[in-house]
């Protein structure tokens, strides 16, 4: 029988080989290459010290292709899962290591991953994922892919029970991919991550395309042409870093409210710039994110999506020490249309605060949909559906402010008052208007214009009457669409206001399986 200094001798050198992971070779690669650890990851995502480990003894049961040999059996099984404090609260993690098998995944590192997966559930906690991984272990064959599925039927079950982010800190190819894209966030480290459901070689022989992995699957690529990434680290610490602050606007679980964070910044805080900010022409540009900055706490706002279909910009921000998530048009870009990717980004982020109790705020400054056969034919209709069905479907508290351009069907979608929004504010430059002056003289008054003395100065004369009917926000104020007409100075203080009352709001759609979001 083995004595009782053995066994802890044991267990040290256990715990040592789990710690080695590959070996020392494969982490200098591993550092060399720009990246952390699994292990020394976790250590940066957590509080100090708070990591509690769960199955560093797992190996794999594989037998084939050399796999049985004693060396291949590596405590932990190439992914390090367990549980760290975010901010004092419980957060669920696995990263896979790369330096054990690439970090491919087996049957038994897939089994780890789930176990946290469900434990995050039970507790009502949010599970983050750092992938790093060769993708499938290819000597486990179907057991691996099966692993996978396991993994994809429980970030489908989590969605909407508990925050889920994935941080792509490496390679992340084929199915994998879709675990991460089921997530609510994928965040990618610059130079290091990539993704993609088929790589450059198989690319070339199938399509003779020629790309590299880089412009394929890299984090600029995903985060500013396929929005796939929602946000673009510049280091593994810088991601890690990151994912604290998101979850800091997080509730762990869709049954708590989003934590509050006291703030200095007082709630009665006037900015006389707000007033000019938002120029006298109609066509003239300005930034809607030094809008949002001004008025909310210490003006910090954490963007997601910032560099994918700008036109829209939304993102996590305090009020009054409350987060909400903001949706905003961007006269910046493309002077704020609503388009395919605006629609589908505004729509994922609006569902994302709705499922998990965040408020919403929209700022509203839209001349309409995007024109155009490529919007038409890509399907702006069922796409732009998306968002006014998030916006409509949503039961958090919401708050509108209409800062200028209040266009068309743009109106109805953007948190309008007729799909339940409970505070519509609109500035005193606000239009709200079926279209455009000129767009609708054009339409009204096309003909009889031609045939007038002097056009230019009818059609003038006709676009000046109709701004002087319709471009304000008085005629919306009078049937009660806004209910209040605000000076700029004061947004911060009625939009915390106007949350506060939302303290208890309660609100419901008729009971169904789910609906049927036009997807
Ligand atoms: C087993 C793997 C592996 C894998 C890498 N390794 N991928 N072992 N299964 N899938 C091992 C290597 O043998 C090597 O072991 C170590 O990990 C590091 O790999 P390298 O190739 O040396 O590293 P690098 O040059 O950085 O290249 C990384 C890589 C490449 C780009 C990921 O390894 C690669 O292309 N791997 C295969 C990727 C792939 O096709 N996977 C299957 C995709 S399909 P040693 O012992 O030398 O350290 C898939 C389907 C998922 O995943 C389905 C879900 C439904």
């Amino acid at each position: 029988m083995r004595s009782t200094e053995e066994r802890i001798r044991y267990l040290d050198a256990l715990r040592d080989a789990a710690r080695q992971g590959g070996g020392p070779a494969r982490l200098a690669r591993q550092h060399a290459a720009g990246k952390l650890s699994a292990r020394e990851r976790i250590e940066l995502l957590g509080d100090p010290g708070s990591f509690e480990e769960t199955d560093p003894f797992v190996v794999h049961r594989c037998r084939d292709f050399g796999m049985g040999a004693p060396e291949n059996e590596i405590p932990g099984d190439g992914v390090v899962a367990g549980a760290v404090r975010v901010e004092g609260r419980p957060v669920f993690v696995f990263a896979q290591d790369f330096t054990v098998f690439g970090g491919s995944l087996s049957e038994t590192n897939a089994a780890k991953v789930c176990k946290v997966m469900d434990l995050a559930m039970r507790i009502g906690a949010p599970v983050v994922g750092l992938n790093d991984s060769g993708g499938a272990r290819i000597q486990e064959g179907v057991g691996s892919l099966a692993g996978y599925a396991d993994i994809f039927l429980r970030n489908t079950l989590a969605s909407g029970v508990v925050p889920q982010v994935s941080a792509i800190m490496g390679p992340c190819a084929g199915g994998a991919v879709y675990s991460p894209a089921i997530t609510d966030f994928v965040l990618m480290v610059r130079g290091t991550a990539s993704m993609f459901v088929t790589g450059p070689d198989v690319i070339r022989s199938v399509t003779h395309e020629e790309v590299t992995k880089e412009a394929l699957g890299g984090a600029e690529t995903h985060a500013g042409v396929s929005g796939v990434a929602h946000v673009v680290a510049d280091s593994d610490a810088d991601c890690l870093l990151k994912i604290r602050t998101l979850l800091g606007f997080l509730p762990s679980n869709n049954r708590q409210d989003p934590p509050l964070r006291p703030t200095t910044d007082p709630a009665d805080r006037e900015d006389a710039e707000l007033d000019r900010l938002v120029p006298q022409s109609p066509n003239q540009p300005y930034d809607m994110k030094e809008l949002i900055r001004r008025v909310v706490d210490d003006g910090e706002f954490f963007e997601i999506h910032a560099d994918f279909a700008r036109n829209l910009v939304v993102g996590f921000a305090r009020l009054g020490g409350r987060p909400v998530g903001i949706v905003a048009n961007q006269p910046d870009h493309l002077a704020g249309v609503l388009d395919i990717d605006s629609a589908q980004k505004g729509a994922r982020f609006v569902r994302f605060c709705d499922a998990f109790n965040v408020p919403l705020v929209t700022f509203e400054d839209v001349p309409g949909f995007l024109p155009g056969t490529q919007q038409e034919f890509g399907g702006i209709i069922r796409h732009g559906a998306k968002l006014l069905y998030a916006f409509a479907e949503a039961t958090v508290p919401k708050v509108t402010v209409i800062t200028r351009k209040a266009y068309g069907g743009a109106y109805c979608v953007m948190a309008s008052k007729h799909i339940r929004t409970d505070f519509n504010f609109a500035y005193p430059m606000a239009e709200i208007a079926v279209m455009g002056p000129e767009g609708a003289v054009n339409i009204l008054y096309g003909r009889e214009l031609e045939k007038a003395a002097d056009p230019a100065a009818a059609r003038r004369q006709k676009v000046e009457e109709y701004q002087e009917l319709f471009a304000n926000p008085y005629v919306a104020a009078r049937r009660g669409y806004i209910d209040d007409v605000i000076l700029p100075r004061t947004t911060r203080f009625r939009l915390i206001r106007a949350l506060d009352l939302c303290e208890n709001k309660r609100d419901v759609v008729p009971p169904k399986k789910h609906g049927n979001i036009p997807l």
